[in-house]
């Protein structure tokens, strides 16, 4: 069976792709790792945790020869809005962490390497309507720079020493486990949050922002199905586009509606809004339904009534 060390684990993404991968391929082959350990007790508890710091490369050295891993998942990262507030440090962990992770996969003949990109790649020069696989990649924040840069020096591992390198575009994930951890689509989730809590939501976008998005299932759907792709009918490697649904605050907020008719929300943009107006409205992902047969199944509407449904029984039992 294979190994898999997952870094990062703890975050919006990793605490679900953690039990997913658990589910399919054991506990105890796939080992989470994060450098801090406020984790669920699920996670905690189904399977390996350790401590590591992505910017210390000897700390992940230790894990490739405890576990014996074949594949690395390299989830850490400092997202676009906390990236603004300190972009050495999003410098360092996304640049400097994927160097030491595609680094230790070439000493240490790792046969599978994961390192998400983002819809923040994208920027001023970008079609925005619908951004395109191959197109302009001029980014404004320190995130989408090290997203861009990533992605090119996966592309280079792949080529220079054939090693298996893949990626994919994230949109904004909504989910309902972990709250995202400082980025500018986090207002899509705190969004349902607030609707179940307080029946009122303050944005820090305005309402006709726009961005593709994706549910939680989506997001691990199309994970692990990349991950289980045959690397030979790959064309693209750690870029993809994947795209599932694209709605303006406006149109998020009209959903929730229809189930809390008093819902209100009020709109207070920062700085986030010239992040989000950076972004494309939406993404063709055409080379991701081709190469992998990427297929999403969640729409706006689907995805409304599965959080307020999770979100509601959280908050009935008190837990939120
Ligand atoms: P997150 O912020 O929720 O989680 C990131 C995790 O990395 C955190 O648990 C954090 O403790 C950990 N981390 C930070 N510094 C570290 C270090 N030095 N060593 C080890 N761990 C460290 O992020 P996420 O939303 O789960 O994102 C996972 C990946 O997906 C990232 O590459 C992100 O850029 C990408 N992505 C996410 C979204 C989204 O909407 N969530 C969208 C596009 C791309
Ligand atoms: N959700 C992420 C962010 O807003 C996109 O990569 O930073």
């Amino acid at each position: 069976m294979k190994k898999i060390l997952i870094i990062g684990a703890v975050g919006q993404i990793g605490s679900e792709l953690t039990m997913a991968l658990r589910n399919i391929y054991g506990g105890e082959n796939v080992i989470a790792s994060d450098i801090n350990n406020i984790a669920s007790e699920k996670l905690l508890k189904s399977g390996p945790f350790e401590i590591v710091d992505i910017t210390d490369k000897n700390s992940i050295v230790s894990m490739i020869k405890k576990y014996n891993i074949n594949i690395i998942i390299d989830l850490a990262a400092i997202l676009s809005a906390t990236g603004e507030k300190n972009p050495m440090l999003a410098w360092n962990v996304n640049i400097n962490g994927l160097i030491n992770v595609l680094e230790i996969a070439r000493e240490y003949k790792i046969e599978q390497v994961l390192i998400p990109s983002s819809i923040a790649v994208f920027g001023p020069g970008t079609p925005i309507e619908c951004a395109p696989q191959e197109t302009v990649l001029h980014p404004t924040t320190m995130y989408g720079i090290t997203k861009v840069a990533g992605e090119l020096v996966a592309d280079y591992y792949v080529k220079k020493y054939n090693l298996d390198v893949r990626g994919l575009r994230y949109p904004g994930i909504i989910s309902n486990e972990t709250l995202p951890g400082g980025g500018t689509t986090d207002y899509a989730v705190a969004i349902y949050y607030d609707a179940v809590k307080y029946g009122k939501y303050t944005c820090f976008v305005k309402e006709d922002t726009r961005l593709p998005m994706m549910y939680m299932p989506d997001c691990l759907k199309a994970t692990i199905d990349l991950m289980q792709a045959d690397f030979s009918s790959l064309k693209h490697h750690s870029d993809f586009n994947v795209g599932a649904m694209s709605f303006s605050v406006k149109e998020l907020a009209d959903s929730i509606r229809k189930y809390i008719p008093n819902f209100v929300i009020e709109y207070k943009p920062d700085f986030r809004q010239a992040i989000a107006d950076s972004w494309p409205n939406a993404v063709d992902d055409t080379a991701a339904r081709e190469e992998w047969g990427w297929n999403p199944s969640f729409d706006l509407d689907a995805m409304t009534q599965d959080m307020l449904k999770v979100i509601g029984e959280k908050h009935k039992q008190g837990l939120i």
